[in-house]
Order: C-alpha cells, then structure tokens, then sequence
C-alpha cells in the first residue's frame, strides 16, 4: 500500500485526505499543531508540526530518518482577516499571510523532499486564486496573493530542489469547500474534494509539475 505524509491535518480538508487515504488502506503520518482528537481517531501516526517554526518540521524529518514516503502533502494554510486588502493591512497581519501560505510551505518542502521515494510526488495545497493567468476578480486579494507567491516559488523549488530527480511536483486547488476556511456556503463538501485529491495524488506520476484541481484538471498559471 502506498505511503504518505500529511502536513496540517488537525481539521477540514488536511483531516479529511487523512480519513480518506487511511479508508483505502495507506500508510499515513499525519501531522498537527494544535489538539486534533479527530485525526487521533484514523489509526495515522501522528506528530507534532508548525510549519511557521522551521525547527518543528526539521524534529519532524529526525524522527523519520530512515523512512520515506510515496506522497508528501503540505496542506496547511490560512485565510488571515478577510476585511484586509492591500489598501488597510497591517505589516505584521501581511508578514503572518505570506509566512504560512507561501514561505513556510516551500521551507518545509525543502527539509521534506529527502523522504520522498523516486517515482513519489510532493505537493501543495494552493488554490486557483492562486493562477494570474486565470484571475477575473479582485476578490480575497491578499489571499491569492499569498497563493500566487506559493505557487511561484514552486516553480523554482521544482528546478532548483527536485531538479532531475524523479519525483512530481502537484499544485493543488482542492475546490471551494465547506471548511472552516471555506465556510458553509461553499460548493462542495469535505468528502467530494479529498476523495478526488487522493485519485490525483495516487495517479501522480514524474517527472514534471503541475497545477491541478481535485478532479485532475489542469489550471492556467
Ligand atoms: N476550503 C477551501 O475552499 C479552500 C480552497 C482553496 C484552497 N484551500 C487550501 O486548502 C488548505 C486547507 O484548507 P481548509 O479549508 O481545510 O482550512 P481550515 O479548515 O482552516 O484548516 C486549516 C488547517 O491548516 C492548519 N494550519 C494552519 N496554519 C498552520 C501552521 N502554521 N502550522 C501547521 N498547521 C497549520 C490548521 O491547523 P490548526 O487546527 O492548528 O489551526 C488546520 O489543520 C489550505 O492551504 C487552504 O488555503 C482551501
């Protein structure tokens, strides 16, 4: 059976891939940062992780030294204070946005790849307001910021870190869905979304990176 390692699975979409994938017979670590009663309960491994302290994620990658992993996701994220934009944010508010959804990610990314199996995949979770190309509204502009700046600093992790090993590279938009994050008006729920990101990220094969919805269709840059 197929290993992964989830980072950022106390709640929504990270605790429901962790249902999903252990539904199916994989081998899951699976990581926190706060209490997380819920992921105690899929029989995953669990550890302790805050991806804004790089020193956690490296705790993290000791304590697995010796295993790999077919598929690492990094899944954290926030949303920070929907009333900010570009015009009212403070610094601090704006450093704490980009913190976790772009730098942290690419950070722990890059102390995680050596746990990756050749032929695996590493991925973040981003989202399509993420894409320039595709943006058509100013809505949640920071937000998407940050997701644009994790997806450009991806595309430099792809060269430069995973280079010509065989390993892919997924970007992935999980829908808008019904999470805390999401909120109760969203499209789809938790299960719709990580039974389609576990299709993707079991059928992800390298080389190469792409940028992928939760059911593996391709988006604009
Ligand atoms: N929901 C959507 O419609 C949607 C759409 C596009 C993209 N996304 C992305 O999908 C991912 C998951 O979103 P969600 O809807 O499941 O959000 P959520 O319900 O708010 O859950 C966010 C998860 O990220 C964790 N997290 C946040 N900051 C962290 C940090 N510094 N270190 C470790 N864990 C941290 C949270 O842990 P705690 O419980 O400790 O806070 C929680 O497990 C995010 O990256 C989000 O940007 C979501």
């Amino acid at each position: 059976m197929p290993s992964a390692l989830i980072i950022g699975a106390s709640r929504g979409i990270g605790l429901g891939l962790t249902q999903e994938l252990r539904s199916r017979g994989w081998d899951v670590v699976a990581t926190h940062r706060s209490a997380a009663p819920a992921l105690a309960a899929t029989g995953a491994r669990l550890a302790q992780v805050d991806i804004d302290d790089g020193e956690t994620v490296a705790a993290l990658a000791r304590s697995l030294a010796g295993e790999s992993f077919d598929h690492v996701l990094i899944n954290a994220g926030i949303i920070g204070d929907r009333a900010d934009t570009a015009s009212n944010v403070s610094r601090e508010a704006l450093a704490q946005l980009f913190w976790t959804n772009a730098i942290a990610p690419v950070r722990t990314a890059r102390l995680l790849l050596p746990l990756v199996k050749d032929g695996g995949s590493i991925g973040f979770m981003t989202s399509i307001l993420g894409s320039v190309a595709g943006r058509q509204s100013g809505w949640a502009e920071l937000y998407s910021a940050s997701k644009a700046a994790l997806n450009s600093l991806t595309r430099g992790f792809a060269v430069q870190d995973v280079g010509n090993r065989p390993v892919a590279i997924l970007n992935l938009h999980p829908g808008w869905v019904k999470t805390d994050m999401g909120g109760d008006g969203a499209d789809i729920d938790v299960a719709t979304s990580v039974k389609g990101l576990a299709d993707v990220i079991a059928a992800a094969r390298p080389p190469g990176q792409r940028y992928l919805d939760y059911t593996g269709a391709t988006i604009p840059w």
